[in-house]
């Protein structure tokens, strides 16, 4: 999924179908009978075909999932910093759900069009997450951070939902997260529910404003300082 000054923006549709394509991948792999963990999911190891079908790459990391006994597998933290688990990060201990976590960034990163991380970004906002976690809680904020490149061409209420999607795969809790099942069902359900892009309720005033580059006229945030300079894919270093 790289992006860059060149690169067109990807419309809403095209976001919502390579997001569940990833999810139906780690869903395949967290059900499949050897269940396995794929440990660094990430925008970068998503690939792409000509009509945005994913497909997972990169299986250097994957494990195999933990006995019945047991919750987790305990293994030395490697992966990606600004994806990666927390409960990995400070214990190594690797979840199922770990999984979850990644793809709850990928889905801010879907919905905001900002990396995970990015330290050209002012201090406080490296970490995707971590900036904007409470930013998606709250449908006035919500707004503000979500891709001025779509134009305010995308279905306001589903993208809300998928916010709240991404903070429940990013509960601090494995146990707390969905199952990826349970997130391509909920990802499924929201594309079948808005088939068509509609014009947010309210106009973005704000966004629109920006990508002119005057001041917006209302509803200032601190989320849209050098916001577009920031946009768009890069590597991230690796947690080894
Ligand atoms: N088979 C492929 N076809 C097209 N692009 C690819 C392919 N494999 C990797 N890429 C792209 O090349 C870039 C570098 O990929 P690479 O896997 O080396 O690094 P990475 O995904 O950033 O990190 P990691 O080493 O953790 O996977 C990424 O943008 C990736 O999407
Ligand atoms: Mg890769």
């Amino acid at each position: 999924m790289a992006g860059g000054a060149s690169v067109q923006p990807l419309a809403w549709n095209i976001r919502l179908k390579i997001a569940i394509g990833a999810a139906r991948g780690l869903a395949f792999l967290h059900t499949s009978d050897k269940q396995v963990i794929y440990r660094d999911f990430k925008a970068s190891n998503i690939l792409l075909d000509g009509s945005y079908t994913a497909k997972i790459s990169d299986f250097g990391l994957a494990k195999l999932g933990p006995s019945a006994s047991q919750s987790h597998v305990t293994t030395r933290v490697m992966g990606t910093y600004g994806y990666a688990a927390p409960e990995y990060v400070a214990t190594g201990h690797l979840y199922v759900k770990s999984d979850v976590y990644g793809f709850g960034v990928v889905l801010v990163e879907i919905l905001t069009g900002l990396r995970a991380l990015d330290t050209n970004r002012p201090s406080g906002q490296h970490n995707l997450v971590d900036w904007i976690k409470p930013y998606l809680s709250e449908k006035r904020k919500f707004r503000h951070i979500i891709d001025a490149r779509l134009q305010g061409q995308y279905p306001y209420k589903a993208a809300y939902q998928i916010a709240q999607l991404s903070l429940k795969c990013l509960e601090a809790e494995p146990k707390h997260r969905p199952s990826m099942r349970e997130v391509v069902e909920t990802l499924e359900r929201l594309q079948a529910s808005d088939q068509k892009p509609k014009q947010p309720r309210v106009r973005p005033t704000h966004s629109m404003a920006h990508r002119q580059g005057q001041q917006p006229l209302h509803h200032r945030s601190p989320l849209h300082t050098n916001l577009d300079r920031n946009r768009g894919y890069q590597h991230s270093p690796r947690v080894r």
